[in-house]
């Protein structure tokens, strides 16, 4: 599947909802830190990666948590971050391409903020990611294969985004651009 343009899923979005943060979703690799700094620069936002939290949280890597105490551990410590971030206001927020996949994290996040997929092929997300190695499910014999059957299986939680938003085709700057106008478009018709 692909998202050539932007498009609002309007239709999930409850007329009593408040966006007072903005949390990117997607597959690994389809810009959600570059994006996310970005907009956090241009509104003077507080910027987090639900990753980092976790990281710093426990003091190590995704990857020992996983080699160590196996995926379930991890998501596990990635929906108790998710939970802790309802307090807070003007913070964009960038999350593990997993989180979505269960429904409690992506409610958590639409009770405070605009949710946005950032959204790419498996071919340019495997360009993205083959020079990178922190990624423990893409340390695998095919990563190319894994990365099709995973962004298969999680289109669906991508699409309950409040917006989806290829990014192939655009640059950090367009998107970071395309972001802040959704979220200025949808808080103030919510004022
Ligand atoms: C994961 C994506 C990673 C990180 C972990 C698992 C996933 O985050 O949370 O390695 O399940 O797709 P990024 O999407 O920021 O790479």
């Amino acid at each position: 599947m692909r998202w050539e343009v932007i498009s609002a899923n309007h239709y999930v979005v409850n007329d009593h909802r408040k966006f007072v943060n903005i949390a990117l979703i997607g597959f690994m690799g389809t810009g959600k830190t570059s994006v996310g700094r970005l907009v956090a620069d241009m509104l003077r936002f507080d910027f987090i990666d639900t990753d980092e939290l976790i990281q710093t949280g426990t003091g190590r890597s995704i990857t020992d948590i996983f080699n160590k105490d196996g995926e379930a551990t991890f998501r596990t410590l990635e929906s108790q971050t998710v939970g802790e971030l309802a307090g807070r206001a003007n913070t964009v927020i960038s999350t593990g391409g997993g989180l979505p996949v269960n429904p409690k994290n992506l409610a958590s996040l639409k009770a405070h903020a605009l949710v946005v997929c950032l959204w790419s092929s498996p071919e340019k997300i495997w360009e993205r990611v083959r020079h990178q190695g922190h990624r423990p499910l893409l340390h695998d014999k095919d990563p190319q294969a894994k990365i099709r059957e995973l962004l298969a299986a999680r289109e669906p939680f991508y699409k309950q985004a409040d917006v989806l938003l290829n990014t192939e085709l655009r640059s950090v700057r367009e998107v970071a651009q395309q972001v802040i106008h959704q979220f200025r478009l949808e808080s103030s018709g919510r004022r």
